[in-house]
């Protein structure tokens, strides 16, 4: 009797939860998007909009209230909210949404197995020192950008770092409106007059993977954890701090961000990946996102500088970063976005909008030279930052050969965890290939079976590409040609024996800059008739600062703590061009965003050029020595193209002074979505019957794509050099096409003047057994007065 009434309990509490658990797994963050705001309604009232509109698909009123994460309620008109299909899909008919889609996590722009680590030192050399002192006039011009606030959406702060330390600096812009939100090790006073303010989201992420809990090695606080938030912050924006040492002690120099003066405003949306290894990167989600951007537009941030991409190009309509920086254009705020990491394939590009400026990463002119000499005698020039030495030879072997018994024929190369027999590894240099796994794991996977060196070789597909690293034993890291060679070596004798050489850098290699092989590359997909990335800068072994709460390799086992460190990605190029944005904010504060981007995209270089160190390259790079003289080449040393490198190589000193810009409205980039045929992203706008072609948009670039015959496309450049000047054009056209500009003189007689032309490209006959591979063929078009050259690449595709 008693069994049965306990058994009927049950039965009825098993029936009156099951619903709710299908519910409850069912729902989803979405985000429900309504465009603009209407004039100027409270913040509350705009929140109780947001709530009525959930009522009208939840139960009840506090179910509403329960479900809601974000009310965005600045610039962005819109809610993000945990619903079920049904809930979301009932929203989207209602009159107002303009549109509703599902938030799903992203990831740093380095995420691949090819790359995404760590770490280092560098010897800094005077040059660098006396080169600031000869080439800061643009800089000094800019005021080293004090009255710029840069936004940064990225994994938060360390906020001890010299580098953003506030002395000496000025007053707080009046004009700023954020705040420092505090949390544990971050209260008031760690912003200053540097970190001028600090925020963090993490519902969207709490709500997937549930509350930060200690064990996941992060801070519910602005304070960065991670070190990628505090690297791009000082590569922005960090202050000038001498003898600056790195681990072991000797790398000694200064170090810069290129707009030091400039204040940092903290917004951090990216979290630890739960029971993922922090060397993997971390994640970022879209309603966190938004929400830091729509405070960020409230803030009064000038530049925001993104370093996050999705995992594979994602159309408007549900890119929250293509959404947000909308919004921010109205503000004319500059967005730069990372292109992102999942080269060396195509197509595989994130933030393609045109009103963002995307931006590729590529190599410097520094090495690090540690050479494997082999038993023969041979030397192979390897690269490291790894402090630690080796006293004589050793027998080297292949990683392969001392695997376990159970590792797979296709990763028995790839010393993934636990994968070789510390039987056969012990007192031996391995050799290990890039693949599958971190390079930085390989490493402790070495040391783990008790080798005694490491040899790290790039396989094919990342050519000469070589991210250093500060690995748990002595190690160097070889091009995939001399991967090849060492394993020839070990082949040709019975005792292969091997010494590496402690690590020195060395200056001027070439060819600088070459394309990082993980850059993502364009055809644009989302829309073939945008060329992307804008720009390359800087990505490939950059030094900056750290966070003191991970070690140099994010490796749980690894307890060396830097202040300073290396990393790799398109994450560490996006805020350099960020900085290039600062200053030019700081020096034409009336330009546009798209002017501004402009500027930056038509004086960039296409030419091999001489850099120096990485944290000065904002002043170096007005040099424009070319270290071969010939075109920017892949990692792989074969030609790289504007898919890969946009404009080409940033020159911020050059970009101060363009002579003429391409200028684009906000509606400018609302008609160009009309075209498209998408009008939910800023729904109130009324689009003409006929819109302008995508190839119209005044972009300083031109992507034609399915070309039949002639194709016609207008362009309007706005004289912002000196008063009358005269502007030729010159062009370049693919191969088998003929490109023909009118006007082909523009006359100029004062600062402001607009003038058009026309471009006409078209096909020869013969066209088709012209175009490369990848069915497009490239050129350039530039107009010069002999003191400006503004330039354009484009690129075209047959039907
Ligand atoms: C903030 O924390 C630091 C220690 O990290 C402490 O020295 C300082 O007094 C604190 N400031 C405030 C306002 O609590
Ligand atoms: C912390 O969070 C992780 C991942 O969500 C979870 O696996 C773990 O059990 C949590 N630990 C504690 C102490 O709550
Ligand atoms: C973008 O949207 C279009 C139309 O809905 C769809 O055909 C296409 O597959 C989408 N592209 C991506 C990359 O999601
Ligand atoms: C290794 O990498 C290859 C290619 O990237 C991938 O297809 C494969 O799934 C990976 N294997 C493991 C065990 O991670
Ligand atoms: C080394 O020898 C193995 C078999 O003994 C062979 O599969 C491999 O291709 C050789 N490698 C080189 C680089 O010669
Ligand atoms: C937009 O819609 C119009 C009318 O339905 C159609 O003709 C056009 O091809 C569409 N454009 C794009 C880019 O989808």
């Amino acid at each position: 009797m008693k069994l049965t009434f306990f058994f009927l309990l049950l039965l009825l509490l098993l029936l009156l939860l099951l619903p709710l658990f299908a519910t409850c797994s069912e729902k989803q963050v979405y985000v429900v998007y309504f465009g603009q705001h209407d004039g100027e309604k409270e913040a509350n009232e705009i929140e109780e909009t947001h709530h009525s509109y959930l009522s009208l698909v939840k139960e009840s009123e506090a179910e509403a209230r329960e479900s809601l994460l974000y009310s965005y309620k600045h610039s962005i008109n819109g809610f993000s909210a945990l619903l079920t299909p049904e809930e979301a899909s009932r929203l989207s008919k209602l009159e107002g949404v303009a549109s509703v889609f599902r938030s799903r996590p992203r990831k740093y722009s380095l995420q691949t197995t090819r790359s995404w680590e760590f770490v280092g030192l560098l010897e800094e050399d005077g040059r660098a020192i006396k080169s600031i002192r000869r080439e800061s006039d643009v800089i000094r011009k800019a005021k080293f950008g004090k009255d710029v606030i840069i936004g940064l959406l990225d994994s938060g702060i360390w906020p001890e770092s010299k580098s953003f330390s506030d002395e000496n600096m000025g007053p707080i812009p009046k004009s700023w409106k954020g705040i420092c939100q505090t949390g544990p090790f971050f209260n008031s006073s760690h912003c200053n007059r540097k970190i001028i303010g600090a925020r963090y989201y993490i519902k969207g992420w709490e709500n997937y993977y549930g509350p930060l809990n200690s064990t996941l090695n992060d801070y519910k606080s602005p304070r960065d954890f991670d070190g990628h938030g505090t690297h791009t912050s000082s590569i922005a924006s960090g202050r000038r701090v001498p003898n600056v040492a790195a681990l072991g002690g000797f790398a000694r120099g200064t170090a810069s961000g290129g707009a030091p003066l400039a204040r940092i405003a903290v917004y951090k949306v990216c979290w630890p990946i739960p029971g993922q290894s922090k060397a993997w990167g971390n994640t970022c989600f879209d309603e966190d996102m938004l929400a830091a951007i729509d405070d960020a537009i409230a803030d009064g941030v000038h530049v925001l500088s993104i370093s996050i991409g999705s995992y594979e190009p994602e159309n408007y309509t549900v890119d929250s970063l293509a959404i947000g920086s909308l919004h921010a254009i109205t503000k004319n705020i500059v967005v730069a976005c990372a292109a992102g990491n999942s080269g060396p394939g195509p197509s595989t590009l994130s933030n393609p909008a045109p009103w963002i400026i995307t931006v590729g990463a590529s190599s410097i002119d520094r090495m690090f030279v540690a050479p494997l000499v082999l038993g023969n005698g041979m030397k192979i020039e390897g690269q490291s930052v790894t402090p630690y030495k080796l006293d004589k030879m050793y027998p080297l072997v292949f990683a392969g050969e001392v695997a376990g018994q159970k590792v797979p024929q296709s990763l028995k190369g790839q010393c993934l965890p636990g994968s070789l027999s510390p039987e056969l590894t012990k007192g031996k240099i391995v050799l290990c290939l890039r693949g599958n796994g971190t390079r930085i794991g390989k490493g402790e996977e070495v040391k783990r079976a008790g080798g005694v060196g490491f040899v790290l070789g790039n396989s094919a597909s990342n050519g000469a590409e070589i991210s250093v690293d500060a690995h748990v034993l002595p190690a160097t890291a070889v091009v995939a040609d001399d991967a090849v060679k060492i394993l020839a070596y070990i082949n040709s004798t019975q005792k292969p024996m091997a010494t590496i050489s402690p690590a020195r850098t060395e200056l001027d290699s070439r060819p600088a800059p070459f394309m990082a092989a993980f850059t993502s590359r364009g055809p644009n997909i989302i829309d073939h008739d945008i060329l992307k990335p804008d720009i390359t800068a800087p990505g490939l072994n950059i030094l900056a600062a750290w966070s003191e709460g991970d070690s140099v390799t994010k490796l749980e086992n690894d307890h060396r703590i830097v202040k300073y460190n290396f990393d790799s990605g398109t994450s560490m190029a996006t805020p350099h061009v960020a900085a290039a944005a600062a200053l030019l904010r700081a020096i034409h504060p009336t330009w546009s965003s798209a002017a501004i981007r402009s500027a930056i995209m038509t004086t960039g270089n296409t030419l091999s050029i001489f850099l120096s160190a990485l944290l000065f390259i904002m002043a170096k790079s007005a040099r424009m020595t070319n270290n071969m003289g010939e075109g920017i080449t892949d990692a792989k040393g074969k030609p790289a193209n504007p898919f890969q490198f946009g404009s080409g190589h940033f020159e911020p000193t050059k970009a101060a002074d363009p002579g003429l810009v391409y200028d684009a409205s906000y509606e400018d980039y609302l008609l160009y979505l009309c075209n498209i045929n998408v009008t939910s992203l800023a729904p109130k706008f009324k689009c003409p019957k006929v819109a302008p072609k995508t190839t119209d948009l005044n972009h300083p670039s031109l992507s034609i794509s399915k070309i039949r015959g002639p194709v016609t496309v207008r362009r309007t450049v706005t004289n912002v050099g000196g008063g009358k000047s005269l502007y030729f054009a010159t062009v370049k056209p693919p191969m088998g096409f003929s490109v023909v500009v009118k006007p082909s003189i523009l006359k100029f007689n004062k600062i402001g003047e607009k003038k058009r032309f026309i471009i006409t490209v078209k096909p020869h006959k013969d066209a088709k057994s012209m175009v490369g591979d990848n069915g497009y063929g490239f050129g350039w078009y530039t107009w010069t007065d002999g003191v400006h050259m503004v330039r354009s690449p484009m690129a075209v595709s047959l039907a």
